[in-house]
């Protein structure tokens, strides 16, 4: 949270910080002085707002390697401190794209929607830890910073006005302090689907996400449907807990084949490549069995669609770990729902692919 904590009696508290602002003890950071409530007023005020500013020049001459600017419109920040230190001098609205790298075309139609509503737009490229199972592949994930902000430097050749802020802290404690333990849990949405074949996931995806959220303090954050029931995890987290912020969404960015961009999709082999093709295909066929149904009642039949599903699934080539018919808020379908999604994982070999259609 982007606040400081005072307790105790408040006309004591007040002495205290006064005494604090005198003699500073050699041990206090700079940081503490900033809690000095500005109602103390006069001439000492004014020496030491001097003061101030040039312990903080000090320090951010000090913690330069936090920062790079690498062109006019794109600055990297490292470490969370160097971030947090330039947003408390910026007051403009932000857009905010968070991501785990590896960035492809799906990223950038993000970031670029972002830019064209937001003159100054946060990227973060964070490869979250908590989101990850025992088992999952968080140390392979593809780590490929260099190669990101090339991406971003390239499409901002066509964006000269936008300002892009990349946020790549470098370690896992740059996020999470020492016993972490205020995890957000989404309920039980994020029981189902993905939150049942991989447990835990969602609560690392959200709490990640607030903690970022707050460090940020963006007016919009940029979200990809391709992880659709992501999307709808935090669209309720932030409704609950009162973020002021906004979610856009995204369209799923897709090769010319129909298949959804991914990072893991660069672990696919060729003949698995080729496989994986299918996948958009089929979810396309399920769907018009599933349209063909509904016609035939004008009302849907929770029954057949889980046969049809279930049918076309045991007979593919693909291996469906699972595919569901849902509202759109991720409710059980209903005889009179309207909006319904597909929502479906394939496997191939240890590799998870993701889609939905709406
Ligand atoms: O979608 C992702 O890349 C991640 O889940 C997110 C939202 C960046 C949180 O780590």
């Amino acid at each position: 949270f982007p606040v400081t904590i005072e307790s105790g009696n408040a006309k004591k508290s007040m002495f205290l910080l006064a005494t604090k602002f005198k003699r500073p003890h050699k041990h206090s950071s700079p940081v503490d002085t900033e809690m000095i409530p500005m109602n103390i007023g006069g001439l000492k005020m004014d020496c030491l707002k001097r003061l101030l500013s040039q312990i903080k020049m000090f320090l951010r001459k000090k913690f330069s390697n936090g920062l790079k600017r690498l062109s006019h419109n794109l600055t990297v920040f490292y470490t969370t401190e160097s971030f947090k230190q330039w947003r408390k001098k910026n007051s403009y609205p932000l857009g905010f794209v968070p991501t785990m790298g590896n960035l492809h075309l799906g990223h950038i139609s993000l970031l670029e929607m972002a830019i064209k509503k937001y003159s100054q737009v946060v990227l973060s490229i964070f490869v979250n830890p908590t989101q990850f199972g025992p088992s999952e592949d968080f140390e392979k994930y593809p780590r490929t910073l260099e190669q990101d902000i090339l991406l971003v430097e390239l499409m901002l050749k066509n964006y000269p006005d936008a300002q892009v802020i990349v946020y790549a802290p470098q370690h896992p404690s740059e996020i999470y302090h020492k016993d972490f333990s205020s995890f957000i849990s989404p309920g039980k949405i994020g029981t189902l689907l993905e939150g049942e074949k991989r447990p835990g996931h969602f609560q690392g995806v959200c709490s990640v996400v607030s903690i970022l959220l707050h460090i940020v303090q963006p007016e919009c954050l940029f979200l990809g449907k391709k992880d659709y029931q992501q999307w709808k995890i935090l669209q309720k987290m932030i409704t609950d807990l009162h973020f002021p912020v906004s979610i856009i969404a995204g369209e799923t960015v897709r090769n010319s084949e129909g298949l959804a961009l991914s990072s893991r999709n660069r672990y696919l082999s060729s003949q698995q490549l080729e496989l994986a093709l299918n996948f958009p295909q089929q979810l396309h066929q399920i769907k018009s069995l599933l349209v063909e149904e509904w016609e035939k009642n004008h009302c849907w039949k929770v029954d057949a669609i889980s046969s049809t599903i279930a049918t076309f699934c045991q007979n593919s080539i693909l291996q469906w770990d699972y595919c569901a018919l849902r509202q759109q808020d991720l409710e059980d379908v209903s005889e009179g729902s309207r909006e319904v999604v597909l929502l479906a994982v394939i496997r191939i070999e240890n590799l998870r692919l993701l889609d939905n259609m709406e």
